[in-house]
């Protein structure tokens, strides 16, 4: 089926009715919204009011004063859109009410055939469950002409970090890393606590404000874990194929915290070499990656290894020893240790967020650098144009962050 735009997305202010309520309504034609430049919004009794806040879909709750209906999407003032993902469409939008600035998902419903769908009600849950600094902000709910236009309302957050990546002029600092791998942990290990699993950490799920701050988002694969778990187990597609851990590559379908604890490695692994650490074309080449970055599994580092359903179908390698050194050559003994922790192929034996965040490398020189003190740069988001790249302060620094590591690591 074609996706179906409702007006506001396609930046038609003008409130839609469907044939429910105009077949209700024959003798009167909705009328246009006029766009308010003031927020108040005129009193009124009728549905179609000038600035309507609450949907005309949902009733207006009378026993559950602890509830509140869901507001319509023309509360929003749409700005721009910013992406456009496999679960959703992004747009930056103005709070008509209090001028602030957010971003609406909107939620791919419109394929849905057996009510609303459960990933979406996951993604609602788990943002609601995990509240956290370093966490998106959900905001509300807000629903659009049709039950079909689900939109979650979040904080606006100026970037992403893999767009970020790829537009800032030299790669992070290791005391940079350091700060954001802390509030990445941080949230992990919240979420975690929480009992909900992730399922799909990579750079481009991780936005960054202007003020140093990380911020977890799209929970469209969350769920929680720890219930008891039905016939066939935990569904093997998810994690974004380069972030994705070993256990689920070879078929596991028990998993829990640690696959998030794998995509955590690869994403500190690519703020170190400013790159996707295994940017493989399908799971074959990535697990031939995995084993020639590891070494390949062996009976001691991953003793479950050969009852795993995909094991068996795989010729092993030739032993080789772990290549972390060789592939982050500039990385202090500890910022080693660290990532082989991450990285470790046994789920059991893999760091928790909680350990992680207690790890020496964060507590060596180059100690981590204040959020104050992290520069800004232009939001791809709001459409801001990039700076020349001599407007960049942060180079002069780099050189002396980069001689501290190798001082305290001879290797
Ligand atoms: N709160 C926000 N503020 C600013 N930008 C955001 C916000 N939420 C999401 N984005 C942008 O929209 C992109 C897609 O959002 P999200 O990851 O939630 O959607 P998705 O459909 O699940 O995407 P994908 O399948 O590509 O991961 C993000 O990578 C980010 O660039
Ligand atoms: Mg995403």
């Amino acid at each position: 089926m074609a996706s179906k735009r409702s007006r506001w997305d396609t930046g038609d202010e003008t409130e839609d009715l469907d044939d429910r309520q105009r077949s209700a309504t024959p003798a009167k034609r909705p009328k246009k919204l006029a766009e308010p430049s003031t927020p108040a919004p005129a009193p009124s009794t009728n549905p179609v009011s000038a600035v309507r806040t609450r949907s005309i879909y949902v009733p207006p709750r009378t026993a559950h004063p602890g509830l509140a209906s869901s507001r319509s999407v023309y509360s929003y003032e749409r700005l721009n859109q910013i992406e456009e993902g496999s679960y959703g469409v992004v747009f930056r939008a103005r709070d008509k009410v209090t001028g602030d600035i957010v971003a609406l998902k909107k939620l791919k419903l419109e394929e849905e055939k057996h009510g609303f769908p459960i990933t979406a009600l996951r993604e609602i849950n788990a943002l609601m469950a995990c509240r956290h600094e370093n966490v998106v902000h959900i905001r509300e709910v807000v629903v659009g002409d049709t039950l079909t236009q689900v939109y979650i309302v979040m904080d606006f957050i100026e970037h992403d970090l893999k767009s970020l990546l790829t537009v800032m002029p030299t790669p992070f600092l290791q005391s940079e890393i350091k700060t954001l791998m802390l509030q990445l942990l941080s949230a992990v290990a919240h979420c975690h606590s929480n009992w909900i699993l992730h399922r799909d950490l990579k750079t481009s799920n991780l936005l960054m404000n202007n003020r140093g701050t990380i911020k977890v988002a799209d929970f469209g694969l969350a769920r929680r874990y720890g219930d008891p778990v039905g016939v066939g187990g935990l569904t093997q597609l998810v994690v974004t194929l380069w972030y994705r851990a070993p256990e689920i590559l070879l078929g596991a379908t028990e998993y829990s915290t640690a696959v998030d604890m794998w995509s955590v490695g690869c994403i500190f692994g690519e703020l170190i070499l400013n790159e996707p650490i295994f940017q493989a074309k399908g799971e074959l080449e990535l697990i031939a990656m995995i084993f020639k970055l590891l070494g390949p599994p062996t009976k001691v580092n991953w003793p479950e290894y050969t009852s795993l359903p995909l094991a068996k179908t795989l010729s092993l390698p030739h032993y080789t020893p772990p290549a972390f050194r060789q592939r982050f050559p500039y990385l202090t003994a500890a910022g080693i240790d660290l990532i082989s922790s991450l990285m470790e192929y046994d789920p059991a034996k893999r760091i928790t967020a909680e350990e992680a965040l207690k790890h020496p490398y964060f507590t060596e020189a180059p100690m981590p650098k204040h959020k104050d003190l992290f520069g800004s740069f232009p939001s791809l988001a709001a459409g801001e144009k990039r700076r020349k790249p001599f407007d960049s302060p942060s180079a002069p620094e780099r050189v002396a962050d980069y001689k501290l590591l190798t001082d305290f690591d001879p290797v």
